[in-house]
């Protein structure tokens, strides 16, 4: 049987994909530092995750799908940013993954046994974004590592991707609500017109580890959130064509229709 630990399996994307990865037949695992779970670890503790891997070694074999959902969410701007809210995003968000997916690698390496890895980033590691920059730090650092250990890894046959998903409804948005307000706001700027859902995104990470002759890579799972821009010009050619007003904020004439930067 396949064994698949999920690091973080216990809430939103990770617990949707442990789900997923039962029902396909697999042997799941989940870790996490709250319940339910089958191993309780705090992934930014070294010790701590030397004695996951061995527990889960001796509970269910090595690792052939190890799937990195767990992460923490982090707002503030850097001027006001207190260094150990800093130290505690980065510790979770990359120091973490990069602690779970180097201490089964040694061990992996060991057996001369193949495996695929997919770390969970987000958009936020290559957008930019006011008052995440300690959370969109992490995952852009995050996402160097999945490269670079699928670049050291490759030739022991460890496939190392990233999901990054774009928001997505779970716990770590907090209970806001879908139906109004910045959650309504950024569904009508994705092109597929909502936010994800944490099993839409389990999916792709399902999808990631079946790709045998891909490695290193970063794949988005936002529904096209990242294809917006904010110079995109195209509400104002909207209300244009409605015959309403330019922006009142503004007072600036909307570009004409047609005219393309
Ligand atoms: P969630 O809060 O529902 O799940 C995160 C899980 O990680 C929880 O079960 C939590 O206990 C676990 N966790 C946190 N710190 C841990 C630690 N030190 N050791 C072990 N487990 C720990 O959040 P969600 O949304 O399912 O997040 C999953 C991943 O997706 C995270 O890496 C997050 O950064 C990423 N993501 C989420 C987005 C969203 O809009 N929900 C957007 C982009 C990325």
């Amino acid at each position: 049987m396949t064994v698949s630990v999920i690091v973080g399996g216990a809430s939103g994307i990770g617990a949707a994909l442990a789900e997923q990865e039962r029902d396909a037949g697999h042997d799941v695992s989940v870790w996490d530092v709250q319940p339910p779970a089958d191993i309780r670890v705090d992934i930014s503790d070294e010790d701590g995750v030397r004695a996951a891997v061995e527990a889960t070694v001796a509970a269910v074999g090595l690792v052939d799908r190890l799937s990195v959902c767990a992460g923490v969410g982090s707002s503030g701007l850097l001027t006001d940013l207190d260094m150990a809210e800093w130290d505690r995003v980065q510790a979770v968000n990359t120091r973490g993954p990069m602690l779970v997916m180097r201490e089964w690698a040694r061990r992996l390496a060991e057996h001369d046994r193949p495996a695929s890895f997919v770390a969970v980033t987000s958009v936020s590691a290559h957008l930019t974004d006011r008052n995440m920059g300690a959370y969109c730090a992490s995952k852009a650092a995050l996402n160097m590592v999945v490269k670079v250990a699928a670049a050291e890894w490759g030739a022991a046959r460890i496939r190392v991707n990233a999901v990054g998903p774009g928001v997505t409804d779970t716990p770590m948005l907090g209970g806001a609500p879908l139906d109004r307000g910045w959650l309504t706001r950024v569904s009508h700027r994705t092109a597929l017109g909502s936010i994800g859902s944490a099993a839409q995104v389990a999916r792709v990470i399902a999808a990631v580890h079946g790709l045998d002759w891909v490695t290193g890579q970063i794949i988005d799972a936002d529904g096209g959130l990242g294809l917006h821009s904010p110079i995109d010009a195209y509400e104002e050619i909207l209300r244009s064509r409605a015959g309403e007003p330019a922006d009142p904020d503004t007072q600036e004439a909307p570009p004409p229709v047609g005219d393309h930067r």
